[in-house]
C-alpha cells in the first residue's frame, strides 16, 4: 500500500458526497481544506499530499516542463492515487468521492477518470488539462464531471481545456465546461459554480 500524508475530515452532514482534494503544484493537504468547505459545508474531506517534489514543492506526478508531463510517472502515480484512496475508504468508511482538483491536483484527477473510472464518484476540475496523449477507452458511465477553465490562463490554452472536455463526454462523462473570465488563478466565480454544481449532484443522488 502506498500512504499519502493527509488530513481527513469526517462528514458533518450525512447526505454529502465525500471529496477528494488535490492541491496545485507546491500545496499540500491543508490548501483546499477551506475551499471543500465552501463549496459542500458537511462533505468528508480527504486530502492528501502529492509525493513528488520539485524543488521541494509537493505535485502529484513529475514533468519534464510547464505543462510537459512525464506520462510514465503519471500513469504511475495514478495508480498509487487509486490505492491510495480505496485504502481510506475502508479506513474511513466513506463511499467514492468527488475529487476537487486544482491546476496539478486536476490533472492527476482527469487521469484518475481516464485510468481508473471506477475510482471517483465525479470530478470538479479547476484548470486542468489533458494529462496523457493517448489515454486507454475509459467508461465513464454518466459520472458527473464540472470542468472550469481561465479564459487568460498562460499555463492551459483554450485548445487543450476544449480537448479534455471532449475526451471525458467520449469517455461517457456527464461534462459541464465552463470558461471563466480568469487566468490560472482561482476565482470568486470558481466557488459559486462548484457549489452549485455540488448541490445539484447531491439532489440527484437523493
Ligand atoms: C502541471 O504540471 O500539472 C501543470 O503544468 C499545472 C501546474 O502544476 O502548474
Amino acid at each position: 500500500m502506498t500512504d499519502f500524508i493527509h488530513r481527513f475530515e469526517p462528514a458533518t452532514s450525512a447526505g454529502s458526497p465525500p471529496l477528494l482534494l488535490l492541491h496545485g503544484t507546491g500545496g499540500d493537504e491543508n490548501d483546499l481544506l477551506g475551499l471543500g468547505k465552501m463549496i459542500s459545508p458537511g462533505s468528508a474531506l480527504l486530502s492528501p499530499r502529492g509525493r513528488v517534489l520539485e524543488h521541494g514543492m509537493p505535485r502529484f506526478f513529475r514533468r519534464l516542463a510547464e505543462g510537459v508531463f512525464d506520462e510514465d510517472d503519471v500513469r504511475r502515480r495514478t495508480v498509487e492515487l487509486g490505492e491510495f484512496i480505496a485504502d481510506s475508504r475502508r479506513r474511513y468508511g466513506i463511499a467514492a468521492p468527488i475529487a476537487v482538483g486544482f491546476s496539478n491536483g486536476a490533472n492527476i484527477a482527469a487521469a484518475l477518470l481516464l485510468l481508473q473510472p471506477d475510482v471517483l464518484a465525479g470530478a470538479i476540475l479547476l484548470r486542468a488539462m489533458v494529462p496523457l496523449s493517448e489515454p486507454p477507452e475509459a467508461s465513464l458511465n454518466g459520472e458527473p464531471v464540472l470542468l472550469l477553465s481561465g479564459q487568460a490562463d498562460p499555463i492551459v490554452p483554450a485548445s487543450n481545456s476544449t480537448k479534455l472536455a471532449a475526451l471525458l463526454s467520449e469517455a461517457g462523462a456527464r461534462v459541464d465546461h465552463k470558461v471563466l473570465p480568469a487566468g490560472h488563478q482561482l476565482s470568486q466565480a470558481d466557488v459559486t459554480l462548484a457549489r452549485s454544481w455540488i448541490s445539484d449532484v447531491e439532489a440527484k443522488a437523493a
